[in-house]
C-alpha cells in the first residue's frame, strides 16, 4: 500500500480528533512535574521515510521523554556491544508485570529481563562502555540526539522533580547491583537514567526517532546512519515484547506495531520501512500509556492496515 502526504494530514488531522474525544486517564503524579503538565495538550506527527513530517495538534510542544529514552539507550548499547550481549546480560522477555516492579526482579533472581523496563534500563545504562558518569550521561544525550534532533535538551526542572523523588528507582538499583546485574556504581546508573528521561522532546522529535527506526537506522531528516541495520530487528523485537508494558499483548493485537511509551505522554509505533508514528498527550491509563497517543496512532495503523502481522 502507498501513500500520499495529502492522505496523511487528512488521517492526521483525523486522528487528533479522534483523541481529543478520549477523556479517560490522567497525568502521572508520582514525579510532580509531570502533574503540571496541562492535560488538554495533544498532538500526531508521522514520520516518514523519505524525510518529511505530516503533524497535527499541539506537535511543536516539547514534553519529557521519561521511558521513550529506553529504547535509546538499549540502541547505543547494542552498539556498543552487539544485539546479542544486550539479550544475553540484561534480557528480551516481557516482565508481565508494572514497569517498575520489585516483584518482576524478586521472581527471576534479580534478572530485568528487558532494557524497557526501569530496572533493565539502569541496567542497559550501566552496561555502556563509559569511564565516568558524565560521559555516560554525554553519550546517552548524543545518541538521543542523533535519533531525533539538535533541539533535545535536559530539562533541569524535570530533572531535579525526578532526581528528589526516585526512591524507588534507587532501590532497584541496589538489587540489581546486589546481584551483579548492574555493571557501573549503581547510584550513577540511577542518576544518568533519570536524566535521560528528564529531555523534552516535541512530537515531532519523537516521530523522527521511531523514524530512524522505520527508515534502518538512518535518522530520516538528517540522513546520519545511527544504529547498524543489523541491530534494528532485534530493537523493534524488544519493542513488541515490552514497549507498551502489561498493555504489549494487547497492543499487538489491536495495533500490530513494535512500539514505545513514556509516562511524559509520548507513544511512538515503528511501521519497518515506511514511517514512524507518534502521539502525544499526558493523561495515562493504568498501565502507564497516554491514552489519546494510543487512540491516534491506533485510529492511523488501523485506517492504513499498518500492522506487521496483517497478510497484505
Ligand atoms: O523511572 C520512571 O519511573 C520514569 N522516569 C519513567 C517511567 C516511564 O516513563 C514508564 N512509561 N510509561
Amino acid at each position: 500500500m502507498s501513500f500520499n502526504n495529502t492522505q496523511l494530514q487528512r488521517l492526521a488531522d483525523e486522528a487528533l480528533n479522534t483523541g481529543k474525544a478520549c477523556n479517560g486517564g490522567a497525568n502521572a503524579d508520582y514525579i510532580p512535574f509531570l502533574a503540571s503538565v496541562p492535560s488538554d495538550l495533544c498532538a500526531v506527527s508521522i514520520s516518514c521515510c523519505d524525510g518529511t513530517i505530516i503533524h497535527s495538534g499541539d506537535y511543536d510542544y516539547c514534553f519529557a521523554l521519561e521511558s521513550i529514552s529506553k529504547v535509546c539507550s538499549m540502541s547505543l548499547a547494542m552498539q556498543q556491544k552487539g544485539a546479542e550481549q544486550v539479550r544475553e546480560k540484561i534480557g528480551a522477555e516481557p516482565t508481565g508485570l508494572p514497569f517498575n516492579s520489585v516483584m518482576a526482579l524478586t521472581v527471576h533472581q534479580d534478572k530485568p529481563l528487558t532494557p524497557l523496563v526501569n530496572a533493565g534500563a539502569m541496567s542497559t545504562v550501566s552496561f555502556l562502555d563509559a569511564s565516568d558518569k558524565e560521559s555516560r550521561w554525554q553519550m546517552i544525550l548524543d545518541f538521543q540526539r542523533k535519533m531525533m534532533s539538535q533541539n533535545v535538551k535536559l530539562s533541569n526542572d524535570v530533572n531535579t522533580s525526578e532526581q528528589e523523588t526516585n526512591f524507588h528507582n534507587r532501590a532497584i538499583a541496589w538489587l540489581l547491583y546486589a546481584a551483579g546485574n548492574c555493571f557501573s556504581d549503581p547510584m550513577d546508573a540511577c542518576e544518568v537514567y533519570t536524566r535521560q528521561c528528564s529531555t523534552l522532546v516535541s512530537c515531532d522529535d519523537l516521530a523522527t526517532l521511531g523514524g530512524t527506526l522505520a527508515n534502518g537506522g538512518i535518522n530520516p531528516v538528517t540522513k546520519e546512519k545511527v544504529i547498524d541495520p543489523e541491530n534494528v530487528a532485534p530493537i523493534l523485537a524488544e519493542m513488541t515484547m515490552e514497549g507498551m508494558y502489561d498493555y504489549s499483548g494487547d497492543w499487538a493485537f489491536l495495533v500490530g506495531l513494535p512500539s514505545k511509551s513514556g509516562v511524559g505522554g509520548g507513544v511512538v509505533a515503528i511501521v519497518p520501512g515506511k514511517m514512524a508514528i507518534a502521539g502525544f498527550s499526558p493523561p495515562l491509563d493504568e498501565a502507564g500509556n497516554s491514552v489519546r497517543a494510543m487512540a491516534m496512532i491506533r485510529y492511523i495503523a488501523n485506517n492504513l492496515n499498518l500492522s506487521v502481522y496483517s497478510p497484505s
